[in-house]
């Protein structure tokens, strides 16, 4: 029986690689192996347990304030002998962080077909997103099979050389994952979430965690976030708070005595998902929830100068606000004051997909190595 091997390691990852991995559980046509890095610890293990994802091997990296060139390393040799003892015959990796390059480059060495999830995102801004915009680059180089989730992508991998014959537009599997999820009936076991929600409040619902973010562009959003609560009695924010330890020492100055945020611990996917569909709002520098929010009728302001994903923004859904105060404020107070502009941007528009991309991906798979 062929062997295939899928590694992840962060929370966008696994949900991301969820929806494949039950597909192949469920057919059984090829033997899987399940290799998590783990550069994330607690915001990974809520989605294993979530998906009820067993891994064969946990190379339980990660560190607290974890540099880049300490997760490649700790990962290409951690790969590098788990790949001797199994000998894949395809390695399958997702998108943009170390650990998706780093495990790329550990199979090119080892001679084994890379199998590239979520291909040909592109900014064309070698430090933005950073590292992840060269870590995709170089991951396309390496790949065998590009998995490209619109045709934008297909199109950035073209230009770059990739043979055609090798990408395919398949939509991406974060859809998949999206509506096996959300649900309109879904209740919050959190008595804080459902009291928001119960409440004549609008509610801004904040994620941050870029690299190039940390430290003052930052600040800048959260003294923009300040402002917006100052201002406007009738918002609240709901910022579940990565676990990143620069992000959470900042937020502890910034936003100490403020009142009407709420800084919470991440939530897990499903009480997230549906916090999105509910809430007014969304300020994030997320990559996947630019992806997510769309599908759900959610305006997004993306707290970046760049973005990898213009679909949405092509659709009117996800505006580029960038990092500077005065922008993020006057940007959130039109949508929140001017109803119809808001009304404009809260269309549930979906260029991401249809919730059939890990079925294609699958198939694409098992014709590559010649499984009927
Ligand atoms: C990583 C990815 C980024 C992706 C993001 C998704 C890289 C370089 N970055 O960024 O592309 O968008 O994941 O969330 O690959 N931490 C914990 N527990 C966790 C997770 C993180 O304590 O479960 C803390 C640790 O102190 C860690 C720090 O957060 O050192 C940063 O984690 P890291 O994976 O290096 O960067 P992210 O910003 O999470
Ligand atoms: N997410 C989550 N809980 C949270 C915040 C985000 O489950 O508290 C999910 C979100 O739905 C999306 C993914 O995590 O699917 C996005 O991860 P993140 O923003 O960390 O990474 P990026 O997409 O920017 O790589």
């Amino acid at each position: 029986m062929k062997k295939i091997m899928i590694i992840f390691g962060t929370r966008p990852e696994a949900i991301k690689m969820a929806p494949l991995i039950k597909i192949f559980r469920k057919n059984k046509k090829v033997e899987i192996k399940i290799i998590v890095t783990a550069q994330h610890r607690e915001m990974l293990d809520q989605i294993l347990t979530l998906f009820k994802i067993q891994p064969d091997y946990d190379l339980d990296i990660m560190r607290s304030g974890q540099s880049l060139t300490t997760i490649t390393t700790k990962i290409l040799l951690g790969i590098e002998e788990i790949l001797r003892i199994e000998k894949p015959d395809l390695v399958l990796v997702h998108g943009d962080t170390s650990t998706t390059f780093a495990c790329s480059f550990a199979a090119f060495y080892q001679q084994i077909p890379i199998g590239h999830v979520e291909a040909g995102l592109r900014t064309f801004n070698k430090y933005s997103p950073f590292p992840e915009e060269i870590n995709r680059r170089l991951t396309a180089c390496l790949s065998d099979l590009h998995f490209a989730p619109t045709e934008t992508a297909k199109q950035n991998l073209i230009q770059e050389g990739i043979n055609p014959q090798n990408i395919y537009v398949t939509g991406n599997t974060v859809i998949d994952a999206l509506y096996d999820t959300v649900n309109n009936n879904y209740q919050f076991k959190d008595a804080l979430l459902n009291q928001l929600f119960d409440s004549q409040q609008k509610i801004i619902l904040l994620t941050t965690h870029r690299r190039e973010n940390l430290g003052k562009p930052m600040e800048s959003i959260f003294l923009a976030i300040r402002d917006i609560l100052i201002a406007n009695e009738d918002v609240r924010v709901l910022f579940p708070i990565h676990y990143n330890p620069l992000i959470r020492n900042l937020a502890k100055t910034i936003f100490e005595d403020l009142e009407g945020i709420y800084i919470i611990e991440p939530l897990d996917y499903e009480p997230f998902v549906n916090v999105m569909s509910k809430c007014f709002l969304v300020l994030t520098d997320s990559g996947g929830i630019q992806e997510e929010a769309p599908a759900l009728g959610k305006p997004v302001l993306v707290l970046r100068d760049t973005t990898e994903r213009p679909e949405a923004i092509q659709a009117g859904t996800v505006k580029l606000v960038g990092i500077n105060p005065d922008s993020i404020v006057t940007e959130t107070n039109y949508l929140l004051h001017n109803h119809r502009a808001y009304i404009k941007m809260a269309n549930a528009i979906n260029p991401y997909g249809d919730g059939k991309a890990s079925q294609r991906i699958y198939d694409l798979v098992l014709k590559y190595l010649g499984v009927q």
